[in-house]
């Protein structure tokens, strides 16, 4: 098999990031959160102070972005996944980032044996093609709960609450274009009720039927 590709998609704080980079360092995968890219644009445009709906002036900011600037710890507040969700609405952008998505999965070379993607229409629209998608999630609360955990661990003055969660969910889940839905061939893990550990095992278990025999 050539390169390998895993999708992982679903809601937020339901694991899926947690899970693919436990997948990226134990199988040696190239991994892109994919949310970063609409992070990133749209930490660009607040800075800008371009309207989020403005189309033309978004798709500007998007050919300025770099990859380097995807590990900026920034990134990572729930208030930049806001305005990400906001602008992922536009077909337009969706279409730019996607290409930059996929020109990522082209560009493996070893130590890497292949591509993880994490993101909502990673197993829909990105890598419809991947050869394991899985698609991870968890009641509402407990991500509400795990993405406080999570800011007051990275140190960001910032919490999070239910009602943010399922308004970003909704609004993900109800866009025209590429919809957080599960693939129809993705594995379903629900974190709920599993530690990291249970939830990276089961995922890893489900790349081991994947991965080629050596
Ligand atoms: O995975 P994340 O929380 O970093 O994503 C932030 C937002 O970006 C998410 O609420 C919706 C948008 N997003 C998207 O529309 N499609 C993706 N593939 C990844 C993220």
């Amino acid at each position: 098999m050539s390169n390998v590709i895993v999708a992982i998609d679903g809601p937020a704080g339901a694991g899926k990031g947690t899970i693919a980079r436990h997948l990226a360092t134990y199988y040696r995968l190239k991994l892109l959160e994919t949310g970063l890219l609409y992070r990133l644009l749209g930490h660009k445009a607040n800075e800008e102070k371009a309207p989020l709906d403005n189309v033309p002036a978004l798709m500007q900011i998007a050919t300025t972005l770099d990859f380097k600037d995807l590990d900026n710890p920034i990134l990572r507040h729930e208030s930049v996944g806001n305005l990400a969700s906001q602008i992922g609405v536009f077909p337009e952008i969706r279409q730019f980032l996607t290409g930059a998505m996929r020109r990522f999965c082209q560009d493996i070379v070893p130590p890497y044996q292949g591509a993880i993607l994490d993101g909502r229409d990673i197993g829909t629209v990105v890598c419809p093609d991947a050869h394991l998608k899985l698609f991870i999630t968890a009641d509402a609360k407990v991500r509400s709960q795990r993405r406080n955990l999570e800011m007051t661990a990275n140190g960001f003055d910032e919490q999070t609450n239910l009602a943010k969660i399922n308004e970003r969910d909704q609004r993900d889940q109800n866009r025209a274009t590429a919809p957080l839905i599960m693939a129809d061939d993705a594995h379903l893990i629900d974190t709920t009720n599993l530690s990291i550990e249970q939830a990276c095992e089961i995922a890893s278990k489900l790349l081991e039927q994947t991965l080629p025999r050596t």
